[in-house]
């Protein structure tokens, strides 16, 4: 039986109702060996074609690898491969999931451009090597889907908060629901700008929610208010621009963001959590972030 809610009125569960799930104690990263732009399939690669500076990228994605080992996580890292240029976004060619019995499952992506759908069986063989029982999507009524770029893990809860409109496709949601036997919340995307969700909502914790509300439809605002208690918004300048969204908090208390959000930033900072700020810059030519340039796992 599969649960996808689109509206609040559809809404028949309590946060309290649901299943428990381990907060994640690994991350996996992919190295930036083959990193570049060299091709257009969102709005920030234009005019950023062969514009990545490599030495630069390197050190971005190192520093950011080192703040999780500071804040305790083990860091997996798997070589890129060359001809894939945006494999380094790994969040998004799976889906993964651990039961409450500590069963660890993945459903892999369908991407969504064709440049990018070789990615997915290079991540898949790091999943078998761990020993996660692999799921692929029946593809006769999906087109794409691009895992945790479009598909989040309420914090420690068994609920998904799965997007559509531009990466993935809205009927993923009842097979993502019945696999794992999660309720999953859509929420349709409206910007092309804010493509993937972890563009535009950011799940800190089980409480709080950071989101750039003009992505979404007013319905999708409505349940993203329903769930969390606390909804701490970007500014348009600092969503667009700086990505303040596709920030992460890995444990639920500190938040990894691209450097210069001072809005949010101060915002993240009355509501308790510390703030950690890193340049992405060289990451930001593709479209993508903190968020997207790790899995975490357990
Ligand atoms: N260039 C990549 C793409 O357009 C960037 C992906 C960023 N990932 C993310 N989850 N937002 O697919």
């Amino acid at each position: 039986m599969s649960t996808v809610i689109t509206s609040v009125d559809q809404l028949n569960f309590k946060r309290s109702e649901l299943k428990p799930m381990t907060a994640p104690s690994k991350v996996m990263m992919v190295e930036p060996t083959y990193y570049d732009v060299e091709y257009v399939i969102n709005p920030y690669m234009k005019n950023q074609i062969g514009a990545v500076d490599k030495i630069q990228a390197r050190n971005e994605w190192e520093h950011l690898r080192d703040g999780y080992k500071e804040l305790g996580f083990k860091v997996d890292v798997l070589d890129g491969r060359e001809g894939f240029p945006d494999m380094v976004f790994c969040a998004n060619q799976s889906l993964p999931y651990i039961s409450p019995e500590g069963d660890k499952h993945v459903l892999m992506s369908i991407m969504k451009a064709d440049q990018r759908k070789g990615e997915v069986p290079f991540i898949e063989q790091y999943y078998r090597r761990k020993g996660y029982a692999i799921h692929h999507i029946e593809s006769e009524t999906v087109e794409s889907f691009e895992g945790m770029g479009d598909a989040l893990w309420h914090f420690k809860h068994g609920l998904i908060w799965g997007a559509y409109g531009f990466r993935s496709s809205l009927e993923v949601y009842d097979q993502i629901s019945e696999l794992f036997d999660v309720p999953v919340i859509a929420l349709e995307l409206q910007r092309e700008e804010f493509y993937h969700l972890d563009t535009c909502m950011c799940v800190l914790n089980e409480e709080t929610v950071l989101v750039y509300s003009d992505a979404f439809t007013a319905q999708g605002m409505d349940l993203i208010s329903a769930m969390f208690d606390t909804v701490i918004e970007a500014t348009a300048y600092e969503a667009e621009n700086l990505f303040a969204v596709n920030a992460v908090s890995p444990d639920g208390l500190n938040v990894l963001i691209q450097q210069g959000c001072t809005d949010v930033n101060q915002k993240l900072r009355d509501a308790g959590f510390y703030v950690h700020e890193y340049s992405t810059y060289e990451f930001l030519k593709s479209g993508g972030s903190v968020f997207c340039m790790k899995m975490m796992l357990w």
